[in-house]
C-alpha cells in the first residue's frame, strides 16, 4: 500500500521542514500520495546531518587536507624491466579476463549539464567517422573482449532516476549493441533532496522535491541496494572495472592494469595521467599518513594546487581520469553499516517554488546540493594502487560544449591515436584525412597492426577513412 502524506506530517514537522506540505494541501489525491512517496523515500537523520555539516561549513575531503603529501604511484614503464613488468601484470590481468573474474561498468548517471546535451550523455554521438554513440562506443569494446578473451563479461550501466528508462529504451532499440540482454545490468543510483541555505527542503512543485542524484558515490550503494552485488558474486565475478561514460579513450577492461590491482591485492586501483597544467579540473591523488585518495579540484586549496617541487614538476600532479578496479567484496565492505562515504556539498542555481507557490529561476545559488564520490572509497581500502598512464592512450573526456575537453578536441584525439596506429601499421593517413578505428575491428594498436600486417584484412566498414 502506498504510504498517506498524512503519515509523515508529524516526523517532518518535529524535524522543520513542515513546509513541504504547504502547498499539497489543495492538490489531489493522486499528487499528495506522489509527495508522500517522495518523503518516504528522505532519510531525516541524515538530512539532520548534512544540514549540520553545511551550517558548520568545514571542507568535506576524504583526507585531511592539513596533513596531505602526493601519493605514489606506479610510474608508466622505461627499459626492459618495466616492459617485464608490464608482461606479468598483462598475464594476470588475462587469465581473470579468461576466467570470467571481471565485470565492466560504466558510469553514465550525470547529468551532463555543462555538456549542454539533452538526454543520457551515453547517447551522445561520438564517433569521428560513424557518428556512433559514447554508449556504443564502449559497448563495442566489452563485446570485442568477450570475444578474445572467450567469457561472458557483463556491462554494468548506472543510470540515475532521471535518465533509466531513456537509457534502457536506447540501448535496448539498439539490441544491447551485440551484447545477450542478460549480461547488460542497467541500475539506478539514488537521489538525494537539496535545501536551502537555512536546510530546508526546497520543492520544484507542489508535489515534488527538488532532487538530484546522488553522486557516482551512490554507485556503490546501488549496487547493493539493487542485488548487483549478489548477482555478480553469483556469476563468479571479483573485479568491477570502472570508468565514466565521458571518455571516449578508455582502454575498457585493460588486461594490464586488471594484472597490477591483482598482483598488488589492491581491493581498489586507479589510473592517473601527468595534469596538464595546474588549472586542470581533475581530482588529484593525495595520501595522509598510509591513507591513500583523491582532492576534487574544487576542494584543492590554491597553494597546494600551485605548489612545484624543486625540479619545476606540479607537487600534485598525479591527475584522477576516473579509470577504477573496484573489488565486489572491497564493494561490500564499505557498504555494511551504511555506507561510510562523506557528502561533498555544491552551492547551486535552483529553480523552487516560493511562499506564494509560483515557481521561480533565482539569479544566485539559492541552495545545496549533496554528492558522495567514489573516488572517496580508496582511503578505506586496505591497499589501494594508482598507476599511471599515457594521456594521448587514454584520456580525453566530452564535458564542455566546446573548447577543451570537448567534442571536438576528443574527436582530434581519438584521431590522433588511430593516426598512429596506422602509422605503425606501415600506413599514412593524408592531411586532413579523418579517421576512426572501430573498437569491433581491433581494440588496441597491437590487435590492428596484426590484423593489418598478419591477417590482412581491411574490411570495408570498420575501417573508416573520408
Ligand atoms: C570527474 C571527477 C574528477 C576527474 C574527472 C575526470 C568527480 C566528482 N570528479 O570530474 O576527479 O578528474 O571526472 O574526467 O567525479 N556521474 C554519475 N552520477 C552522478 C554524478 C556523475 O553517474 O551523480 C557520472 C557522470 O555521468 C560522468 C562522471 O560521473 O560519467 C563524471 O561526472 P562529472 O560531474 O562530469 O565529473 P567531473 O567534474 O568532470
Amino acid at each position: 500500500m502506498s504510504p498517506s502524506l498524512s503519515e509523515f506530517r508529524k516526523p517532518f514537522e518535529a524535524a522543520g521542514q513542515g513546509h513541504v506540505f504547504r502547498h499539497a494541501e489543495a492538490q489531489d489525491a493522486a499528487a499528495q500520495a506522489r509527495l508522500a512517496q517522495q518523503l518516504a523515500g528522505i532519510d531525516l537523520k541524515l538530512l539532520k546531518r548534512l544540514v549540520d555539516e553545511m551550517k558548520q561549513d568545514r571542507p568535506v575531503t576524504a583526507l585531511e587536507l592539513d596533513r596531505v603529501e602526493p601519493a605514489p604511484f606506479l610510474a608508466l614503464p622505461v627499459g626492459p624491466g618495466g616492459r617485464r613488468r608490464e608482461k606479468r601484470a598483462a598475464q594476470a590481468g588475462i587469465e581473470a579476463l579468461t576466467a570470467g573474474k571481471v565485470a565492466a561498468m560504466v558510469v553514465a548517471g550525470g547529468q551532463g549539464s555543462r555538456l549542454g546535451f539533452e538526454g543520457p550523455k551515453g547517447c551522445f554521438p561520438i564517433g569521428p567517422v560513424s557518428g556512433c554513440s559514447l554508449f556504443e562506443w564502449h559497448f563495442q569494446k566489452v563485446v570485442a573482449s568477450r570475444r578474445r578473451f572467450g567469457a561472458a563479461i557483463p556491462m554494468l550501466v548506472l543510470t540515475s532516476p532521471a535518465n533509466h528508462t531513456q537509457t534502457i529504451e536506447f540501448l535496448r532499440a539498439n539490441r544491447w549493441f551485440g551484447m545477450p540482454e542478460q549480461d547488460v545490468i542497467v541500475f539506478p543510483q539514488g537521489m538525494l533532496p537539496a535545501v536551502d541555505f537555512d536546510g530546508r527542503l526546497l520543492l520544484e512543485a507542489p508535489d515534488a522535491l527538488f532532487r538530484s542524484p546522488d553522486g557516482h558515490g551512490g554507485a556503490l550503494l546501488a549496487l547493493a541496494r539493487e542485488g548487483v552485488l549478489d548477482e555478480l558474486t553469483r556469476r563468479g565475478i571479483e573485479n568491477i572495472f570502472y570508468f565514466q561514460v565521458d571518455n571516449p579513450l578508455v582502454k575498457v577492461l585493460d588486461a594490464t592494469f586488471l594484472g597490477h590491482h591483482r598482483l598488488a591485492e589492491s581491493e581498489m586501483s586507479s589510473k592517473m595521467v601527468l595534469k596538464r597544467d595546474p588549472k586542470e579540473k581533475v581530482g588529484v591523488f593525495a595520501r595522509a599518513g598510509r591513507r591513500i585518495g583523491i582532492v576534487e579540484y574544487s576542494d584543492l586549496p590554491e597553494n597546494l594546487a600551485q605548489a612545484v617541487e624543486p625540479d619545476g614538476a606540479v607537487r600534485f600532479g598525479a591527475g584522477n581520469i576516473a579509470i577504477h578496479v573496484i573489488d565486489v567484496a572491497f564493494a561490500r565492505r564499505v557498504n555494511e553499516g551504511g555506507l561510510r562515504l562523506p557528502y561533498h556539498r555544491a552551492k547551486k542555481v535552483i529553480p523552487c517554488l516560493g511562499a506564494d507557490g509560483v515557481l521561480t529561476r533565482p539569479t544566485a545559488p539559492n541552495g545545496v546540493k549533496f554528492e558522495t564520490f567514489v573516488f572517496d572509497a580508496l582511503p578505506l581500502a586496505k591497499r589501494a594502487l594508482v598507476v599511471e598512464t599515457s594521456r594521448a592512450e587514454e584520456f580525453s573526456p566530452v564535458k564542455n560544449a566546446e573548447g577543451e575537453d570537448s567534442a571536438a578536441t576528443a574527436r582530434r584525439d581519438l584521431l590522433n591515436l588511430f593516426r598512429s596506429w596506422l602509422s605503425e601499421a606501415g600506413f599514412a593517413a593524408g592531411d586532413g584525412a579523418v579517421l576512426e578505428i572501430a573498437p569491433s575491428f581491433a581494440l588496441d594498436r597491437e590487435e590492428f597492426a596484426h590484423k593489418v600486417a598478419v591477417e590482412r584484412v581491411l574490411c570495408d566498414g570498420t575501417l573508416w577513412v573520408k
